[in-house]
């Protein structure tokens, strides 16, 4: 928190107090902070003695809120919801979560939704919120739940045709097309639903607000409402909220302090993939991935993802190499693909779909002054199966031998697997998660996995029926894989 007098801007103090002792300055400009409120950015927190339309730091538009007046005072002691107890005397039943049916969201959430808490769906217009959350809270209604649904975007009957097309239709799943905040509190108070849908947030209108929905200072109050709702009937709330361009959660930030749970759903429009992230969970791993496939008829849990990101072929090709992601803490096989070719014109193109270009410039140009390869003169396109993005650095390795093997036209022995991050100096660098990666790769049926000097894992594995080389380097790496049978 920034002191009552550093909020007098330093051109101030030093007018008013000239060069008199500190003591004075400190004096004067305390009483003037306790008089003068001043403007914060309810978004960044940036401060401002006038109040401006758009905040000087974050760009956003309209908001600039008064402070000031609530830190002037001290508030009388009140009457309190509940006396404090001992901690171990509170009763944590009533805490205990809720599982909505839906393996994979259940996962994410930490084993269901809790009774009194919110959580956030946050992704791109179109990505599937909508069809994941009637499904999945149908299932939550044939557990015995009472479901309200609120929809704020479509109609009440376009809800109904995609449930029905999803097979959502349930008995205890009650939905109404509401825009008004206050409407939808009647509906709870009507409905006394366990599970709380609001899609989106951003369609709802606070009563005592001004301004159009969907602006900072409704949702923000809006959410801060449902909150409060959700808190004292015990109500488990899920919000929906869209995400603009850059990822961010379109409203204020504080959305995302005020809710329990914080759930990303991203994936390519043009893939059947979808991942449901974790990116904040008071109860369970933050780190937590769920897989499901958008199909014609819903989106469904996959189990076991491992499929979708590795392609079929029936013989071996070259430049293709599959790794071990470590996607929050669950292991998936993904396969990298590149084509090495002769350049069309003076400057050859580099392409990627699903990992980072920079990157693989940086993965060339070791093969280039490290192994040799002659990649300067020719295209390189790299790109991963299923449309997963790898953004962890153990995919490097992965990269580089499925360049190599394009490069020389020549397939990696068959089942191999490599994980490893690669340095500038061509050295190859440990990854976390070792042990899980390769037990993944062994159960999975791979046959031999490349991996880092010194991987402490690496003995382990090899009891599982999967051979375990390690590789110091690059050029060590591309010897295994070509002296391999
Ligand atoms: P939707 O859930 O409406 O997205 P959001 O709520 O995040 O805006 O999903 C819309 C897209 O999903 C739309 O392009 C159609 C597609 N879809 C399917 O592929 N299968 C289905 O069963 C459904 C209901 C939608
Ligand atoms: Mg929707």
């Amino acid at each position: 928190m920034t002191s009552a007098p550093r909020n007098v801007p330093a051109s101030a103090v030093s007018a008013a107090a000239g060069p008199a002792t500190n003591a004075a300055t400190t004096g004067k400009s305390a009483g003037r902070a306790a008089r003068n409120t001043g403007y914060k950015c309810s978004e960044c927190g940036w401060q401002a003695v006038k109040w401006v339309g758009r905040c000087g730091e974050c760009q956003q538009w309209g908001t600039l809120l008064e402070v000031g007046a609530a830190t002037a005072a001290m508030p009388a002691a009140g009457p309190v919801t509940a006396a404090a107890v001992p901690i171990g005397e509170i009763d944590a039943s009533a805490a205990t979560a809720l599982p909505t049916g839906n393996p994979e969201f259940d996962r994410v959430l930490g084993g269901g939704l809790v009774p009194g808490s919110v959580t956030l769906l946050a992704g791109e217009p179109g990505i599937g919120k909508s069809t994941l959350l009637i499904s999945a809270l149908a299932s939550c209604a044939g557990n015995g739940a009472t479901v309200l649904y609120i929809t704020g975007e479509e109609s009440a009957a376009q809800v109904r045709m995609r449930a029905e097309r999803v097979g959502a239709l349930h008995p205890a799943l009650y939905l109404a097309a509401e825009s008004d905040l206050g409407a939808v509190l009647s509906h709870i108070d009507a409905v006394a639903p366990d599970v709380l849908v609001v899609d989106s947030i951003q369609t709802l209108s606070h009563p005592l607000v001004d301004g159009a929905a969907g602006g900072v200072n409704h949702v923000r109050e809006v959410a801060a409402a449902l909150t409060r709702v959700a808190k004292t009937r015990g109500l488990a709330c899920l919000l929906v909220g869209h995400v603009t361009k850059d990822g961010a959660i379109a409203g204020p930030r504080v959305l995302e302090h005020l809710v329990d749970v914080v759930l990303h759903i991203e994936g390519d429009r043009h893939t059947r993939l979808r991942l449901l992230r974790a990116v904040k969970n008071r109860f369970g791993a933050a780190d937590e991935v769920g897989c499901f496939e958008m199909g014609d008829d819903g989106m469904w849990a996959v189990a076991d993802p491992h499929g979708l990101f590795v392609s079929r072929l029936p013989e071996p090709v070259a430049g293709t190499c599959v790794t071990v992601a470590l996607e929050g803490r669950r292991p998936l096989l993904v396969e990298v693909q590149a084509l090495v070719a002769a350049a069309a014109s003076s400057v050859p193109r580099r392409a990627t779909q699903g990992v980072d270009s920079a990157r693989i410039a940086m993965l060339l140009a070791v093969l280039e002054r490290r192994v040799g390869a002659r990649l300067a003169d020719r295209e390189v396109y790299v790109s991963t199966v299923g449309g997963v993005r790898l953004t962890e650095p153990a995919s490097d390795l992965a990269v580089a031998l499925a360049v190599a093997s394009a490069s020389w036209q020549q397939p990696l022995p068959p089942g191999t697997v490599a994980v490893g991050e690669v340095g500038l100096a061509g050295e190859i660098r440990n990854v976390v998660g070792a042990q899980k990666r390769l037990a993944e790769a062994a159960r999975l049926g791979m046959r031999r996995a490349i991996v880092p000097a010194g991987t402490s894992a690496a003995t382990a594995a090899a009891d599982t029926g999967l051979v375990v080389v390690q590789a110091s380097d690059v050029r060590d790496a591309l010897a295994a894989v070509r002296t391999a049978d």
